[in-house]
């Protein structure tokens, strides 16, 4: 059993954070998003793991994420050339596969569940598909399932106008090598993507059995910064261990369940938990409040912030308004000027949002 995990995409809806970045390596909770799957995986025993980069972002992921050993697994890097499509993918991984069955997770979605019951589904049953579903308000957002009473789907498919239920794919899949026989079938949707979804309707429609099973706990496509900032606040409440790298000053205070890696300083402050401070943090005069992650090497000077995401390296200075629900990119500066402003002056980039609300 391998598995592949989808890391190209471009990340649109997370725009500006994603215009250089890779969008599975905006943290949640400190932690790159991608990170979680994987984890996911070698939780479930597979440890042979392909992950698709695109051009742009590759070179990045690879970096941060090394050849497996922080996870005990051995990860192969495959470069997808152009955006063509989930199933596009899969043909591009065909020479990793090989003939093994195998997990394949999109590496900005984010489940609760263990994937090991789904997994002995199938393996047990001997299907060429398991497939993941979720009860979602907006299907027409994702690729739909209709399926009958006992867990058999009749039909998929993409984003459709008028959804045949409410019951959404999860980004996570399991496959028998027949997948690769259905995917040399398809043809690109209107979008001009070859589309797994498509693919597992092509398997359904040769009599190749095909399971769903409906996701118990939650499930997080982080493609949005609410989305995210939801991430963020769910692994921060049920994931979070309480871990203080440091000998917290006096004058300062940490309340509840919070991490601080080492390095960091806290200067007359006060933190509230759940929330995350990475390493080599500085905070002085700062009120941190609860369901905040914090990067390395940030520095927050006179800040109140809460409910909010810091990439590494940001800086925030004299804001003495709460900042709420706010995702800050790697390196940003937010400065106000000790009196009364008299005048507002930004540097930024495309797509930045400024709400002085
Ligand atoms: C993809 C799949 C879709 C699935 C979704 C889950 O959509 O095509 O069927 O519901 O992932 O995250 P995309 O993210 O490419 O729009």
């Amino acid at each position: 059993m391998k598995a592949l995990i989808l890391s190209g995409g471009k990340g649109t809806r997370l725009r500006p954070l994603t215009h250089t970045g890779a969008k599975q390596l905006v943290p949640v909770a400190n932690k790159p998003i991608l990170w979680y799957g994987i984890e996911s995986i070698v939780a479930a025993g597979i440890t042979d793991i392909g992950i698709i980069l695109n051009p742009e972002t590759g070179d990045e992921i690879q970096a941060k994420t090394g050849d497996g050993d922080r996870f005990g697994a051995r990860i192969t890097y495959i470069i997808q050339d152009s955006p063509d499509g989930l199933a596009h993918a899969v043909k591009v991984a065909q020479p990793f596969l090989g003939e093994d069955p195998f997990v394949m997770y999109l590496g900005d979605n984010l489940i609760q569940d263990r994937l090991d019951e789904f997994l002995d589904v199938f393996k047990g049953q001997q299907l060429d598909g398991v497939i993941l579903l979720k009860q979602v308000p907006n299907p027409t957002a994702f690729g739909v399932a209709e399926v009958d009473a006992r867990g058999r789907v009749l039909q998929l498919v993409e984003k459709p106008p008028v959804p045949p239920s409410d019951l959404a794919l999860v980004g996570v899949y399991f496959f028998s090598p027949a997948i690769h026989e259905a995917i040399a079938q398809i043809q690109p949707s209107t979008r001009g993507e070859l589309e797994i979804t498509d693919a597992i309707q092509q398997l359904i429609r040769t009599d190749r059995a095909v399971e769903a099973r409906q996701l118990q706990g939650w499930w997080l496509d982080t493609g949005k910064k609410d989305d995210l900032l939801a991430a963020n606040r769910i692994i921060l409440d049920t994931q979070l261990e309480a871990d203080i790298a440091i000998a917290v000053e006096e004058g300062s205070q940490v309340l509840g369940r919070v991490r601080i890696g080492e390095g960091s300083v806290l200067r007359n402050s006060t933190v509230r938990g759940p929330a995350a401070i990475g390493r080599n943090c500085h905070l002085e005069n700062c009120f941190i409040g609860p369901y905040s992650s914090i990067g390395d090497g940030v520095t927050l000077i006179d800040a109140d912030i809460e409910h909010s995401v810091i990439l590494e390296q940001a800086k925030i200075e004299g804001i003495d308004q709460r900042i709420v629900d706010s995702l800050i990119g790697e390196r940003s500066h937010l400065k106000l000027a000790p009196n009364r402003p008299k005048a507002l002056r930004f540097a930024l980039g495309k797509d930045s949002q400024v709400e002085l609300v």
